[in-house]
């Protein structure tokens, strides 16, 4: 039987208020795409569209819950389903599989993860405070909380190099590294971006700088890349001190972690460690001034819950540079949300 809705007959409707609704309820979105990543969902759908009740199947769920989980999710682009219960990846929701380059499945996990999910309850702690949501509710900072909590880390390291992923091209394409004979990357993690510009500038020799954690870890993965020859692979702590004899130091979402004077910190190791004409690099975004829409406003928000740290202004870089003993030099714009903040020894 098909129905008539008479439209006439409803109110007419307060459309900021709707919208404002949407932007109340977008932890639904968060919470639901969490479900499907930690599910493995779009793996699932790979290679065939499948039934709410295959995939229930085969995640060990319940099928009925999980089509309204698949049937939501459609309803913003990620799945479609293609007959009435039939779903399929949509090319939004091929971002979620786990082996796509620049995949976002272990965002999704962290994202809506315990030691994200929890720490963002209490956001208003941080602005009563100005201090760390995390801290508040874990009683210790986010890296000791990985170190204690390997699974968890693995899953933080993975999600940003997915995210790296996305921005390596930028990177390699809107900075010329052709003239640098040695990087290190402070904080590198597992070595995504390092790998990137080792692999696109042949005659550069690499060092990889993290915590002993992350080093241990990142070492099998860097055994079976091609650049391997012409890296090396330290651990250390870079409030202590950073491996010497660079002439380039990169810093990748590291600044943004830390306040004032732990970047200070790290900075001023940097430029004890690095030669002569060695080279500042550091990699983030950089906050644009009134009210453009960006998404590192947002990100400044996760800095505050989770860190000590904040996104910064161009300004803001300039003056934290020079407490260093640095001068900033340029500022390389991507369209990947990073710019590289480029500054040299005075
Ligand atoms: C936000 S992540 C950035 C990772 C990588 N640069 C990227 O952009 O994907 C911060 C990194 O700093 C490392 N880190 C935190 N504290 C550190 C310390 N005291 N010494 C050395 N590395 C540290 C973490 O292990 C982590 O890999």
């Amino acid at each position: 039987m098909v129905f008539q809705e008479d439209k006439s007959t409803l109110p007419s409707v307060n459309l900021a208020s709707l919208e404002m609704l949407n932007l109340i309820t977008s932890y639904r979105v968060t919470q639901t795409i969490h479900v499907a990543a930690k599910l493995g969902i779009a793996d699932l759908l790979k290679n065939a569209a499948k039934s709410s009740q295959e995939l229930a199947n085969e995640t060990a769920t319940n099928a009925s819950a999980l089509y309204r989980i698949l049937r939501a999710l459609a309803s913003i682009g990620i799945f479609q389903e293609v007959e009435h219960d039939l779903f399929e990846l949509t090319p939004l929701g091929q971002s979620l599989r786990s082996d796509v380059p620049g995949s976002m499945r272990a965002w999704a996990m962290m994202v809506g993860g315990e030691h994200h999910w929890q720490p963002w309850g209490e956001l208003l702690h941080s602005v009563q405070t100005g201090k760390p949501a995390f801290d508040h509710v874990f009683g210790m900072g986010p890296f000791e909380y990985y170190n204690q909590k390997p699974e968890a880390g693995q899953t933080f390291q993975l999600a940003l190099s997915g995210l790296t992923q996305i921005v390596n091209s930028q990177i390699v394409t809107n900075y010329d590294f052709s003239s640098i004979r040695k990087i290190v990357d402070i904080g590198g993690g597992q070595g995504s971006l390092l790998s990137g510009i080792l692999e696109t500038n042949p005659g550069i020799q690499g060092v990889l700088f993290d915590q002993p954690s992350v080093i241990e870890k990142a070492t099998p993965l860097f055994k079976n890349k091609t650049v391997y020859k012409r890296c090396e692979l330290v651990a250390g702590d870079f409030f202590d001190s950073v491996p010497t004899g660079g002439d380039a130091y990169i810093l990748k979402h590291i600044i943004h972690d830390w306040d004032d004077e732990g970047s200070v910190k790290i900075l001023r190791n940097c430029h004890k460690a690095m030669s002569e004409d060695g080279k500042l690099l550091v990699v983030e975004m950089v906050i644009p001034d009134g009210n453009t829409p960006f998404y590192g406003k947002f990100l400044d928000i996760e800095m505050l819950v989770g860190y000590s740290g904040k996104e910064r202004t161009a300004n803001e870089y300039q003056k934290l540079f020079a407490k260093a003993g640095f001068q900033l030099t340029h500022i390389f714009r991507t369209e990947a949300l990073v710019s590289v903040i480029e500054g040299v020894r005075v």
